[in-house]
């Protein structure tokens, strides 16, 4: 490896600062994260495609963004909409083509906006060719995926004879009988997600050519799909369930596996990872900023950064069911947020996100989707998140401010975890009000719902019947309204992304949490050099008061960008937020 083609080792002179700072192209970087099926259809099958992400790059480019991420669009059954891959040198039929594809690369790297794969690799679809050998016992790929004969003394096939007794993501048990061999395989998400085997070189090797194929087409990354699962222990074993319960769920058994980190660095040199200056950002359920700091360690040859949850369990109850929320602690949440920021300042890199399609929306969830302050919230959210440091990553949508959907019926859901949440919670006898409200709250569906992009037929989004009902907010929030409003969250979002660019402090600064017990307003501190830049954003909604002395004064600062206009005084209109150069 050259210093001249490694991200981590090159230094620049942040302007203005005369500060070193660290390079690697994605530090200043805000990535844009696109759910195809729902971003734009072009051919009036209600599905969106790449072409109508071609269409639409003129937003992506007055947005300013510098990376798409692209959820996926290979050949797929789409039994986890494209999660669950069957080729990954094709484009399924539903989204384009190959050509299509280097169409985008190309149009995308003519705006400056690089591309970044989805990576899908601890798990295939069933229909994969490399499972469908498996799946014959004695044949050369046997051992790629995770097969086991049933548990001794039971009969194959019968309730409670899985190898094991764990869950999965998505179903009660993590196998899945095979008739035709009397064995089980491993799943830890759907039945048509059959888990690979990494301790196999030969899978790893598949792997990696696959991933040079897409680097040698002209991919800028991977954002690589629960990374953290790949490596299990060889010896798996039965858990000890909850009360009540006859299967256990194996986060820490999978999570960060003895081997992760070694495949990791494999990967990074087979596919040249660093050589190519590639973003990498592993998706990692689980993690701890102890993982994290391991594993985006620039010395270390794995990977850019990685996408904690904890944040994401903040308003999960003790139950730990997802879909049983308890209220938003702003306190825990800062503070959360504030020990990753501490926990890689020197060493490693975050990534900074409130929603992406697996959660629900970030103003319903974080902020408020009232009429009065969704506008206001969203913009304040933004810039909270932007004014930590990472790399921010923008959802689909949030730069409009789009809201949870209002399903009012099982028939409207069309992802596959909310149908099976509400099977199973039906089957146990929870009552249909508290399952749907569960759902309103927390499916997947909200953050999939179509792009709004004007207020014409199915917000512009497709000229058939879309394959997710559109948001009936849609005439009021979407993209060509906001465009042409400079008070729009769109603007917001837009001049957040150019001040980025601009000053160096965001991307680089020391990061502080001030008044971090205060449980309306959360106040970043950010210095690089003589800059300092401060934010006061009132995330409540409800009036608060800055505490005499509290905070630097601001007289003399320079406003940045505000959500109230340039105001100063002590008080805070709910939902208010100033960021400043002090
Ligand atoms: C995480 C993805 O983001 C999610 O959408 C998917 O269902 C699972 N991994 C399984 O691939």
């Amino acid at each position: 490896m050259t210093a001249s083609t490694t991200p981590t080792t090159s230094t620049g002179t942040s302007a203005g600062t005369g500060v070193e700072r660290a390079e690697g192209w994605w530090r200043d970087a805000v990535v844009y994260q696109i759910y195809p099926r729902s971003f734009a259809d072009s051919n009036g099958d209600g599905t969106g495609d790449l072409r109508g992400i071609i269409d639409h790059l003129d937003h992506l480019s007055e947005l300013g963004v510098d990376v798409v991420w692209l959820s996926p669009v290979y050949a797929s059954p789409m039994d986890d909409n494209g999660y669950d891959i069957s080729d990954y040198q094709r484009i399924d039929p539903l989204f384009g083509s190959l050509e299509d594809m280097d169409e985008l690369l190309e149009q995308a790297h003519a705006r400056g906006i690089k591309i970044v794969m989805d990576l899908v690799v601890n798990h295939t679809s069933d229909e994969h060719a490399w499972f469908e050998e498996s799946r014959r016992p004695g044949s050369a790929k046997r051992d790629w995926y995770w097969w086991r004969p049933a548990r001794e003394g039971h009969e194959p096939g019968t309730p409670g004879a899985e190898p094991t007794n764990w869950s999965s993501f998505f179903s009660p048990s993590a196998w899945q009988y095979d008739e035709a061999s009397g064995e089980y395989y491993l799943h830890l998400f759907t039945r048509k997600q059959p888990d690979l085997n990494w301790e196999n070189p030969e899978v790893r090797q598949a792997v990696y050519a696959m991933m040079r194929w897409w680097v040698d087409r002209g991919v800028d990354g991977f954002r690589m799909d629960v990374i953290n699962l790949i490596s299990k222990p060889v010896e798996l074993r039965d858990l000890e369930p909850e009360a009540g319960h006859a299967y256990a769920f194996p986060g820490a058994e999978v999570a960060h596996g003895p081997r992760l980190q070694e495949f990791l660095r494999e990967m990074n040199e087979a596919v040249g990872l660093d050589r190519h200056r590639l973003l990498t950002v592993g998706e990692m359920p689980g993690s701890t900023i102890e993982d994290a700091r391991a594993i985006t360690d620039p010395g270390a040859g794995m990977l850019n950064m990685v996408f904690t949850f904890e944040h994401m369990n903040v308003d999960v109850g003790p139950s730990g069911n997802k879909f049983d929320p308890v209220p938003l602690d702003l306190v825990a949440l800062k503070r959360n947020l504030e020990s990753w920021q501490v926990g890689l300042a020197d060493v490693g890199w975050n990534s900074l996100y409130w929603d992406n399609h697996d959660q629900p929306r970030a103003v319903s969830r974080f902020g408020d989707d009232s009429p009065e302050y969704r506008v206001a919230s969203a913009k304040t959210l933004a810039s909270v998140l932007h004014a930590h440091r990472g790399t921010p990553y923008v959802y689909q949508g949030d730069e409009l401010g789009m809201t949870n959907t209002q399903f009012v019926d099982i028939s409207s859901y069309q992802d596959v975890e909310s149908l099976n949440y509400h099977a199973q919670a039906t089957s146990l006898g929870v009552a249909a009000e508290e399952i749907m409200a569960g759902l309103a709250v927390r499916s997947r569906d909200n953050a999939r719902t179509p792009m709004q992009w004007d207020d014409t037929h199915q917000a512009g989004f497709t000229q058939g019947v879309p394959w997710l009902s559109v948001n009936p907010n849609y005439v009021v929030v979407n993209a060509k309204a906001e465009r042409q409003d400079p008070a729009s969250v769109f603007h917001h979002v837009r001049r957040l992304i150019e001040l980025r660019h601009e000053q160096p402090v965001l991307a680089e600064g020391r990061f502080e949490l001030l008044l971090g017990d205060d449980p309306q307003l959360w106040v970043v501190r950010r210095t690089l050099g003589e800059q300092t830049l401060l934010l006061v954003a009132n995330c409540s909604s409800a009036p608060a008061t800055v505490a005499e002395g509290s905070l630097p004064a601001l007289d003399a600062a320079q406003l940045l960008l505000a959500t109230h206009g340039d105001r100063r005084g002590a008080e805070l209109a709910p939902w208010e937020s100033r960021m400043f150069l002090v």
